[in-house]
């Protein structure tokens, strides 16, 4: 196993790649695709899939295509959230958001882009590598839909407009919006490498647990840091009467929250060998500031 900084530098090199070249009338929505999937971002769900791919010992070039696939339907999750229909943001990974640099129209279909992108990069791995990247890329895509990503932010948009302390929903946004795309490229890469079922069961509850913890720590931050730090705005959650884990429990009862998952995620490991980078990376993740 390599670095986290090895796996996140891998997926930068290659990420250009995961875009077509330009041609004559697609430029301008190229641009627009390049500027949000190119701009500094952590690279955690790319980085997870290919440590996935080499955990379960297959050579990195299997897990490559679905760490490029995760990190362009991320982007294209980022662009959306940003738009003024949803969280209105102005600032992310440090740049202005990219309705505010293209407009909205050529925001949203940058977005539709990167989506496509990043099915047809899973679809040209299903067709050259057959049934483990099949299974990879139905692991992938099920994660962003309505069972994953876009279940997630539809109850986000609407738990807005509600101060029931309802934490049944706040545990589904968290576990769709944010958990399943960071549980998913863990999946996708221990299939596509043919990691065998307890594996897979052991790093599926890691990785939903990963991925709450991450969206307890970004809900703290977007109170207690600064958009320097972050590259994007703070305070916006109670702008916007987001449900988050701040607004359930607290500061201190999200710090417990944030304990609590990043615990549970370790756990789940328990009984794999070799396992330090994932509970050192939840560790990490834990007490992270940006
Ligand atoms: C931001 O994800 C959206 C959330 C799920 C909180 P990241 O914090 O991983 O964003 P980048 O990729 O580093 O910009
Ligand atoms: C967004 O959660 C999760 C996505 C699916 C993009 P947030 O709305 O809290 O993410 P940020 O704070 O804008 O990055
Ligand atoms: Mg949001
Ligand atoms: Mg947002
Ligand atoms: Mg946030």
């Amino acid at each position: 196993m390599r670095s986290f900084k090895e796996y996140a530098q891998l997926v930068n090199e290659n990420l250009p790649s995961a875009l077509p070249k330009a041609g004559a009338f697609d430029r301008e929505l190229l641009e627009a695709c390049r500027y949000s999937l190119l701009a500094p971002g952590k690279r955690l769900r790319g980085a997870l899939a290919l440590a996935a791919g080499e955990y379960a010992g297959a050579p990195l070039e299997r897990a490559l295509p679905f760490a490029l696939a995760v990190e362009c339907v991320h982007a294209y999750s980022l662009i959306h959230d940003d738009l003024p229909a949803m969280d209105n943001d102005t600032l992310r990974r440090g740049r202005p958001t990219c309705h505010v640099a293209f407009g909205e129209a050529m925001a949203i279909l940058a977005g539709d882009a990167l989506l496509s992108q990043g099915l047809l990069l899973m679809a040209e791995a299903a067709a050259r590598d057959g049934a483990p990247a099949v299974r990879a890329m139905e692991a992938l895509t099920k994660a962003l839909g309505i069972q994953g990503m876009v279940g997630g932010q539809a109850q986000d948009m609407l738990s807005e407009r509600s101060d029931r302390a309802d934490e049944a929903a706040l545990d589904y946004i968290q576990a769709n919006k944010t958990a399943a795309l960071i549980r998913a490229p863990l999946l996708a890469g221990l299939l596509a490498s043919g990691a065998p079922a307890r594996t897979l069961q052991a790093f599926s509850e890691y990785g939903l647990q990963l991925g709450i913890a991450f969206q307890v720590a970004d809900d703290i931050l977007d109170v207690s840091s600064t958009p320097e730090a972050l590259g994007k705005s703070v305070g916006k959650d109670a702008e916007e009467n987001k449900l988050t884990a701040v607004k359930l429990f607290g500061l201190q009862g999200a710090r417990q929250r944030l304990l609590q998952a990043t615990r549970r995620a370790v756990q789940a490991l328990e009984g794999l060998p070799e396992t330090a980078f994932f509970t050192d990376l939840a560790e990490e993740l834990c007490g992270r500031s940006f």
